[in-house]
């Protein structure tokens, strides 16, 4: 059964600030076999793709059931069922300090059609997905970004940093752990079999993490329909001593035709459920033959295996921006997560388009609980004030930015931004394992 809200009509301002343009939004089904080609069509071209193929459209159609997909149309284009703007949207359980989850509002194929940009289209489109985030009562947004300077004027930051790891593996001997169980080739097909179960088993003890969408398993294991070269896909599993499967990870290799022990590894996917399943699998990597440079993407600023290779400075790290929040109701979110210390924080939280903003007492427990209350009169006397815009607010959600950086950095204004920071603060660094 189609969730209600995936056809959801617009809402009225969006409709508003769209005609004041001459322009109309329409939400596009799945069902609808041209108008989703039209909408995926143009979202390729947004992201500077080629056209897709017949089979391309219909493998993606399928992939995409459960997303809601809108499009902004001209009716005086010469093509006017090509849309101009494009954005889909889900819920998705996102994972938050203290091993919960909560639902949050993904939104994605966010593209304005070059001649129709810079006249508020995607500005429209973005405030309407937050609005409708709200009414449908869900506490948090969140997205992966193609530019950095796009999102921050809607409150949304940085909560989860991406880094990717370059591996000199002749360098980097392996210092760490050797589990006990085995790793084996398995077939793609039985990797694309045990890996969600496996996902949805990890994912709550990584804040940052969401649930993948369905589509996205298919792509890193190299079993979609329309693959373009599947066999370049290798898939091993991790078995603990017992031989239950802890961990999987994909790879894909390219030669080095000028000196064949030097060929590089792209670790497409790497999911470990337990430390063992970690070490055994980063070992698999950095003890490959023929293998000079090892990289992966979209790990954790804090990755153990930089504490299990011999020679530090065989790693080269490169941090960037990678999952964006947006708190969309303040108590909601803030009462989902578990903190690192005790303390009571005042927040008095601002919102540039006025939809989540207020001021709420934060009282976290020795055990991490946290109970939010609204703040009426006078700071209790035991608070530490903390003025903040939503955005720092968002940033600093998951433990991913101590809120004492964004306090040194002009970004929260507080008289001890020490304590706030404790209270903020998660000992998983945050991260989120692919882009949406
Ligand atoms: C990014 C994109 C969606 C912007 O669409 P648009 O309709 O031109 O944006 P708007 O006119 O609604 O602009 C909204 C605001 O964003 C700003 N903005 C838009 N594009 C920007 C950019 N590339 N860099 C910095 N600011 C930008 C505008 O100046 C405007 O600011 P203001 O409202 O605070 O004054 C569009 O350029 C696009 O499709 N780019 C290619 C695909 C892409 O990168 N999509 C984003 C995926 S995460």
């Amino acid at each position: 059964m189609t969730e209600p809200y995936l056809i959801a009509e617009p809402d009225s301002a969006f409709v508003a600030a769209l005609a004041a343009r001459g322009l109309e939004p329409r939400v596009v089904s799945t069902d609808d076999v041209d108008a989703y080609a039209a909408w995926l069509q143009v979202v390729r071209r947004g992201f500077l793709g080629g056209e897709a193929t017949d089979d391309e459209v219909e493998a993606a159609r399928a992939r995409g059931v459960g997303a809601r997909r809108t499009g902004v149309y001209d009716p005086s284009a010469p093509v006017p069922d090509a849309p101009v703007g494009t954005v889909a949207s889900w819920i998705a359980e996102l994972s938050v300090p203290g091993g919960r989850g909560i639902p949050s509002w993904a939104v994605s194929s966010v593209t304005v059609a070059p001649t129709h940009r810079r006249r508020g289209v995607a500005r429209a489109m973005l405030e309407c997905e937050l609005r409708l985030a709200q009414t449908l009562g869900v506490p948090m947004a969140m997205l992966t970004v193609s530019e950095s300077t796009l999102y921050g004027r809607y409150g949304f930051a940085p909560a989860a940093w991406g880094v990717s790891l370059t591996l000199d593996v002749k360098r980097a001997s392996w210092i760490g752990p050797v589990p006990d169980g085995r790793v084996d080739f398995i077939a793609r097909e039985r990797l694309r079999e045990l890996i969600p179960g496996l996902h949805e088993r990890a994912r709550l003890a990584s804040p940052g993490e969401i649930e993948m969408p369905t589509g996205h398993w298919d792509g890193f294991a190299g079993t979609r329909p329309d693959a373009k070269e599947p066999g370049k896909h290798r898939a091993i599993q991790y078995a603990d001593a017992s031989g239950e499967v802890r961990g999987l990870a994909v790879y894909t290799v390219r030669e080095n035709q000028d000196d064949f022990t030097k060929s590089y590894v792209s670790v497409e996917y790497l999911l470990a459920e337990t430390p063992g399943a970690y070490a055994a699998l980063w070992r698999f990597f950095v003890e490959l033959d023929l293998v000079g440079t090892v990289e992966a993407h979209q790990q954790s600023v804090d990755e153990p295996l930089l504490w299990m290779i011999s020679d530090r400075r065989a790693a080269t790290v490169t941090v960037r921006d990678h999952q964006y929040l947006r708190i969309v109701d303040v108590p909601a979110a803030l009462d989902a997560r578990r903190y690192g210390a005790s303390g009571v924080l005042a927040l008095d939280v601002t919102d540039p388009i006025g939809l989540s903003g207020g001021r709420w007492i934060l009282r976290a427990d020795a055990d991490g609980r946290g109970r939010v209350e609204p703040w009426q009169g006078d700071a209790p006397d035991d608070a530490v004030v903390v003025r903040l815009g939503i955005a720092e607010l968002s940033a600093a959600y998951l433990g991913g930015v101590s809120l004492a950086t964004l306090a040194a950095a002009g970004r929260v204004e507080t008289r001890d931004a020490a304590t706030a920071a404790r209270v903020f603060s998660w000992h998983v660094p945050p991260r989120l394992s692919f882009w949406y």
